[in-house]
């Protein structure tokens, strides 16, 4: 049976404020996966590519378990063999476990005839999602399929809309080597917030909805502020303020955590200042003697796509 390739790009999700609701789909890092039909019924994994290992067995891995939802929505008797290629770290705040979900769900639905639509694919990898982060948000699976900035209504029944992208907005994303488990960073949250905090986020959220929706940079980089999320986990990320201050000196607009962390982005609108900023950053987790990967990146707008081999 004839093999196909699918491409899913790595995301933020939170951007700053919008907590499991606003994400955003970045270029230059992503997952790889290929899929072909086969006879017998069951998923199955022949092969990863990945610095870290990854379990095969298709009940434990992302990208299987959305593949057998995939199955199960289109009632499919028979199977589909997948191959990942990992293209970024997992656990890193860049949506690395959504990014195999959502390309093999892509990849099964394609091999069986493309019969559901790029929206109803984001369930089944939401819930295999939910599987590594055992809490179920899409703010990392919504962008990741449809691409650009993303907004999640409600989770249960899934409500996803695409807003947008910023086309001068330049990304600065480093990935310091330290460990953050989503679960214990969504463990670690308030379960109270200050009225005042919450009217903050919340006119900040609706800002950079705006501001993706009408590609408004300057609009974006005056609302990138998280007064209740940012401060709960900052400690999880060994010098986090003092590369945010570094960040801003060198001239970001803006820094914050990607999703649960470790990844921290800043933004800027001019691609020359980002070597800069991106330079302060490192160096200021080398100065916490902190080993950091770093991209200078921009927004993927078109999410989840088909490859050539
Ligand atoms: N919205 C989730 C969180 C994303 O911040 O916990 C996890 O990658």
């Amino acid at each position: 049976m004839t093999w196909i390739k699918v491409f899913s790009p790595a995301t933020i999700g939170n951007i700053g404020p919008g907590f499991d609701v606003l994400g955003l789909a970045v270029k230059h890092l992503g997952d790889v996966v290929e899929a072909r039909k086969i006879d017998k019924p069951e998923v199955v994994i022949t092969d990863i590519q990945s610095p870290m290992t990854l379990s095969k067995n298709a009940a434990e891995n992302t990208a299987g378990i959305a593949a057998a939802e995939v199955l199960r929505i289109l009632k499919i008797k028979t199977g589909v063999e997948l191959k990942i290629k990992k293209g970024m770290p997992s656990g890193s705040g860049l949506g690395s476990s959504a990014a195999s979900a959502c390309a093999a769900a892509y990849a099964t639905n394609y091999v069986y005839g493309n019969q559901l639509s790029q929206e109803e694919l984001i369930l089944p990898a939401t819930k295999a999602e939910e599987f590594v982060s055992g809490d179920f948000f899409a703010d990392n699976t919504a962008p990741c399929i449809l691409g650009g900035a993303t907004l999640t209504r409600s989770s249960l029944p899934l409500d996803v809309t695409k807003i947008g992208s910023i086309a001068n907005l330049c990304i600065v994303l480093v990935t310091p080597e330290i460990v953050v488990l989503t679960k214990e960073a969504r463990d670690i949250l308030p379960k109270q917030v200050n009225m005042r905090d919450f009217v903050f986020n919340m006119a900040n959220s609706c800002l950079i909805t705006a501001a993706f929706a009408k590609n408004d940079y300057s609009l974006f980089a005056r609302s990138l502020n998280d007064k209740i999320v940012e401060p709960a986990r900052a400690n999880l990320i060994k010098g986090f303020y003092e590369v945010k201050q570094n960040a801003l000196l060198a001239g970001a607009d803006g820094m914050t955590i990607s999703g649960s962390g470790p990844t921290v982005f800043a933004i800027t609108d001019q691609p020359q200042k980002a070597r800069f900023i991106e330079d302060a950053m490192l160096r200021t987790f080398q100065r916490h003697d902190i080993k950091a990967f770093s991209l200078i990146t921009e927004v993927d707008n078109e999410g989840t796509r088909l490859v050539e081999f």
